[in-house]
């Protein structure tokens, strides 16, 4: 069984490859920024391929070296930033849109001939994307893929670049709920696939905060794994096991569009934000998106 995956290297996908790398049977491979330097737990167990997600060109080449592998069982978009300064990708657009969105969706869209006979796509998404969970991250106002990805265009953009880049935090965690969303409508001929979405939970203690400041990272890293307590709140572990579940275990088999939320540290079956579920704005950004990234929708 071959499983891609992106976000390999830290945090929740570290933990979620650490639990599929000893499955018999599996095969992992994954695309890391730096395959020459893999955490010591992936060494000689994964096939690490060159992936840059800041760079479309770098997803395009990753996904027909995967290709060349051969039949793909399942993949993980996992791979994800959030920013607090403005920074562009490498073809000039907003970075968290281009990293946690653009580049999944070009992803997924390459590799989808390849995906085997009930094969599985699954994208880490975040609660942070739905205004009616209070998660202390600015919810998204709308899923207009131009405006998101020149947010210069946008004539609400927020003023404050902390502000903006945790915006489009939230808002590219909704594109990648509802990219799964419309995947199945657009892979009419594939109903055997299994579309997922998840939310792993609020997970301190990754790499996530590594944008912002010297204090909120040593918070993030160290203190609030300690203090913070709620039904949303996992681990790395935890969610990074249900990650590799969703991948793997015949329980999750067969899901359309369905978004799985750690609760108490377990996935459950969540319905998504209202705009998430708007099937006009849905197909509105799968084909704006495949402008943006050079295909045909
Ligand atoms: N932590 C939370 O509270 C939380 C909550 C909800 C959702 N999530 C989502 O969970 C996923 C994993 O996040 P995490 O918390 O585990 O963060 P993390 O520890 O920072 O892991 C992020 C992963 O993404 C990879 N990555 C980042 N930019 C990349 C790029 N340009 N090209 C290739 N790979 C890149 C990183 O690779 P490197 O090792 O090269 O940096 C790393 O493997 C993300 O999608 C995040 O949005 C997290």
């Amino acid at each position: 069984m071959r499983i891609v995956m992106t976000g390999a290297t830290s945090g929740i996908g570290l933990e979620a490859a650490n639990a599929l790398i000893i499955i018999p049977g599996v095969s992992l491979v994954i695309g890391a920024r730096r395959p020459e330097s893999l955490p010591a737990a992936l060494i000689g167990r994964v096939t690490a391929l060159p992936l840059d997600l800041d760079n479309l060109d770098s997803v395009t080449q990753f996904a027909s070296d995967v290709a060349a592998l051969g039949p793909i069982d399942a993949v993980i978009g996992n791979a994800g930033i959030q920013i607090v300064s403005p920074q562009r990708s490498a073809q000039g657009f907003e970075r968290c849109f281009a990293v946690n969105h653009l580049a999944h969706y070009l992803l997924v869209r390459r590799l989808l001939p390849h995906i085997a006979k009930n094969g599985r796509i699954i994208l880490t998404s975040s609660g942070t994307h739905d205004p009616d969970r209070s998660t202390g991250i600015p919810p998204p106002r709308h899923a207009k893929a131009e405006w998101l990805a020149f947010p210069d265009r946008d004539p609400a953009a927020d003023p404050s670049p902390g502000l903006a880049g945790r915006r489009a935090y939230s808002t590219s965690k909704l594109c990648n709920l509802m990219t799964i969303r419309e995947l199945p409508r657009r892979s009419g001929d594939r109903p055997d696939l299994t579309v997922l979405a998840f939310d792993p939970g609020f997970v301190p203690g990754t790499g996530l905060a590594r944008d912002y400041g010297p204090m909120i990272r040593w918070l993030f890293r160290r203190i609030l794994p300690i203090v913070v307590r709620g039904e949303n709140v996992s681990t790395a572990k935890a969610s990074g096991r249900a990650l590799a579940a969703l991948a793997k275990d015949s329980g999750f088999a067969g899901g359309r569009g369905l978004y799985w939320s750690m609760t108490r540290r377990r996935p459950v079956v969540r319905t998504p934000s209202t705009l998430a579920r708007d099937d006009a704005a849905c197909a509105a950004l799968w084909e704006d998106s495949a402008t943006l990234v050079g295909l045909v929708p």
